[in-house]
């Protein structure tokens, strides 16, 4: 089998969201939808209890998407227009899929040692799915398969590993979305659909990736010319730990516009008059 090579790399650019949120962001919601069908990755990692109170994300609308938050350390709250209300834990995921609608608050709260660590990915809705009725998928970190083979540690939220599959299913973009960490000297590849959109998240330490030595923190955006994708550990001996994120594209256009994705412009105006008219949240 061919290994995918690397067709570039991303370097995560720091960005204020909701009430002044800091975090790093590799991608987000463009007309050119180049990581179709993934629209966002978000990581929000700012450890510092000077920094006081977290304002979090106060309420906001999301139409024409999903959503996906995983937390390693600290805690989200989250509440929303239907009712629902949680929070997602240490080790926890939650998969939300707007569809025509939901208003929505999200507040991280540090862990007892001052952090947050986490991750935000939006997956995009194929048109005929983008008015659906909301749904949630939320799965405690004790649900979530841990796969352990050869110095390769495997957390898999969504997709299939070894014939385990991941908690979350029935997502029309037939995601995989897994954490993956290799001990040093460790080696691990993973066989993708050809055609399917490729990315690694590079977390902690360093890998080689396709025989190209990457640091943490970095997104690595693969070409589409190979069977599988190989990671092995650095000579240095490092180790290395990345989310794997792979997805078959819808090849719809989409008009991004804030926290919504539809596919034409009417649409989002559409969206936008729902709002202001108070008809945006469908009983
Ligand atoms: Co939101």
């Amino acid at each position: 089998m061919n290994n995918r090579t690397i067709s570039h790399i991303i370097e995560p650019q720091l960005v204020i969201e909701g009430a002044g949120v800091l975090l790093r962001r590799s991608f987000g919601p463009h007309a050119s939808n180049k990581f179709d069908p993934f629209l966002l990755f978000d990581h929000f990692a700012f450890n510092n209890p000077l920094e006081g109170p977290l304002r979090g994300f106060p309420t906001h609308p999301h139409r024409g998407i999903e959503t996906v938050t995983y937390m390693l350390e600290g805690t989200v709250r989250h509440r929303d227009s239907l009712g629902n209300m949680g929070t997602i834990a240490e080790g926890d995921v939650q998969w939300m899929t707007s569809g025509r609608g939901i208003l929505h608050e999200e507040m991280p709260r540090r862990s007892e040692n001052g952090n947050i660590y986490g991750f935000q990915l939006w997956v995009n809705l194929p048109a005929a799915q983008k008015m659906n009725q909301p749904r949630y998928q939320e799965v405690g970190t004790g649900d979530i398969p841990v796969i352990e083979k050869n110095g390769v540690t495997t957390r898999l939220v969504a997709g299939e590993v070894d014939g385990v599959t991941g908690p979350v299913g029935e997502i029309t973009a037939a995601p995989l979305y897994m954490d993956v960490k290799l001990d040093p000297g460790s080696r691990f590849s993973f066989p993708i659909p050809s055609g399917h959109t490729v990315l690694a998240y590079v977390f902690e330490g360093a890998g080689e990736f396709s025989n190209e030595v990457v640091e943490s923190v970095s997104m690595v955006v693969f070409a589409d010319n190979g069977e599988q994708v190989e990671v092995k550990s650095d000579a240095a001996g490092r180790g290395v730990r990345f989310m794997l994120i792979a997805g078959a594209p819808f090849k719809e256009p989409i008009v991004p516009y804030g926290p919504f994705v539809m596919n034409t412009r009417e649409e989002i105006e559409e969206t936008i008059r729902e709002l202001r008219n108070g008809t945006f949240i469908k009983p």
